[in-house]
């Protein structure tokens, strides 16, 4: 089948796209507002993009408050979803008034971050410590704004929980992320397999 996006007539129930384009990581975003208050929320557009400096993207659809709060305070933090965690994750992601806390709806412990002012999940075995570099708001292929903002934050502090660092390495197996599909799907990490670069040929 084939279906153009301008009609968007896939005859499906549902729009396959974010099926598609998966698994994605879940960026679970804690931010403070500018008045003090908490928030903690899932990302799905959500993914490191670049190592040098480390930096990562999660981009809000249409404008909500973790977007605000980061704008507000130039700080957020990236938690790591692990299966343990993901009904408080899913808890974290209900539509409430700005300013309510999801810590407290989600059962967490939020922790202030140690070099950035906003919270971060004491039960997530990683978190990422980022300050915003800048914000997009995405423009389409007319050059037209679009209602989509990516928030860039470089990752100044990293915290990982002993018990998912093994032989020296963070053993994403023992940490159990667990991926956003499509419609209301998650998955879990298959097995993990090494795979080197190719090398390029003599010739070359
Ligand atoms: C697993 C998961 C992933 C999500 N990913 C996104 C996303 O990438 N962008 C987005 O705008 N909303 C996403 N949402 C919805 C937001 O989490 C939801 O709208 C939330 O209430 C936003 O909270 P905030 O306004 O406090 O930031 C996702 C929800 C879930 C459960």
């Amino acid at each position: 089948m084939f279906y153009d996006t301008t009609s968007n007539a896939h005859g499906m129930a549902h729009d396959p796209f974010k099926a598609i384009v998966a698994p994605r990581p879940i960026g679970w975003i804690g931010t403070r507002g500018r008045d003090g208050s908490r928030n903690l929320s899932p990302y799905s557009f959500f993914n490191a993009v670049s190592d040098r400096p480390k930096m990562v993207m999660f981009s809000s659809s249409g404008r909500k408050d973790s977007l605000r709060n980061a704008e507000e305070t130039g700080v957020f933090t990236a938690n790591f979803v692990s299966a343990a965690l993901i009904d408080a994750m899913n808890a974290s992601s209900v539509a409430v008034p700005y300013g309510a806390d999801e810590f407290a709806i989600a059962g967490l412990t939020p922790i202030d971050g140690r070099l950035v002012d906003a919270p971060y999940v004491a039960e997530a075995v990683a978190v990422l410590e980022c300050r915003v570099a800048s914000i997009a708001t995405l423009k389409d292929m007319n050059g037209h704004d679009t209602d989509s903002h990516a928030v860039f934050g470089q990752v100044v502090g990293i915290h990982i929980h002993e018990s998912v660092i093994r032989e020296g390495r963070f053993d994403l197996a023992a940490a159990h992320p667990v991926m956003r599909l499509g419609y209301m799907d998650y998955a879990g990490i298959g097995p993990i397999f090494e795979l080197g670069r190719p090398k390029p040929p003599e010739s070359v």
